[in-house]
């Protein structure tokens, strides 16, 4: 059967901007064999959308943009090295979504730590910006639990320590990715407020 193209092979270059929908659209398509994780990614999109006054007006359609994407490395499509977040942003990356956005996704929710503790070469192929979208996209993915619904930050940080045991490498990554998590959600909500009060 001849090749057809679909939405998702037009490589971005001929968008002149970030669209959350064709984001939307990728995910929904990659995630179609992974219904639990298509929820979360879901509620995670959802949640962006309420923290978006956290951000500059500039980023919100990135941030929309990785957190529609920020799990799709758990596609079969795009399996390579078995560490989500750098084997998503690989993929966006062949297909050409902005780099930026690549690298939200390698380095979501303080993936570096993890990486670090599993010995997962190739993060530094892709730069850790720590910006507002970094944290609230961290914040959208860390207050959003498996099936979509909305969880406590410390009660997804104690359901993860608790499913995979102290001394796993999620058990050694959360010494430190916990501090950078609760500080992330801390400097979400400040900015929420300045942005409510302005
Ligand atoms: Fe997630």
């Amino acid at each position: 059967m001849a090749y057809r193209p679909t939405v998702t092979d037009v490589p971005l270059i001929i968008i002149d901007r970030l669209v959350p929908a064709r984001a939307m659209c990728l995910a929904d398509e990659l995630l179609v064999d992974l219904p639990q994780r298509w929820s979360h990614t879901a509620g995670v999109a959802g949640r962006a959308a309420d923290l978006a006054a956290a951000v500059d007006p500039a980023d919100r359609d990135l941030l929309l943009c990785a957190a529609w994407l920020h799990d799709i490395g758990y596609a079969a499509t795009a399996r390579d090295t078995g560490f989500h977040p750098l084997d998503g942003a690989r993929l966006l990356r062949r297909r050409g979504w902005p780099v930026r956005l690549c690298a939200l996704v390698a380095h979501h929710s303080g993936a570096s730590f993890l990486a670090a503790a599993q010995g997962v070469a190739g993060m530094a192929e892709f730069g850790d910006e720590r910006s507002a979208v970094t944290d609230a996209l961290a914040c959208a993915d860390q207050t959003t639990g498996v099936r979509g619904e909305p969880v406590f930050l410390e009660d997804r940080l104690a359901e993860v320590l608790r499913r995979h045991g102290a001394f796993s490498p999620h058990g050694a990554a959360h010494v430190g990715r916990a501090p950078y998590l609760r500080a992330a959600a801390s400097r979400v909500q400040a900015r929420l407020l300045t942005a409510a009060e302005a």
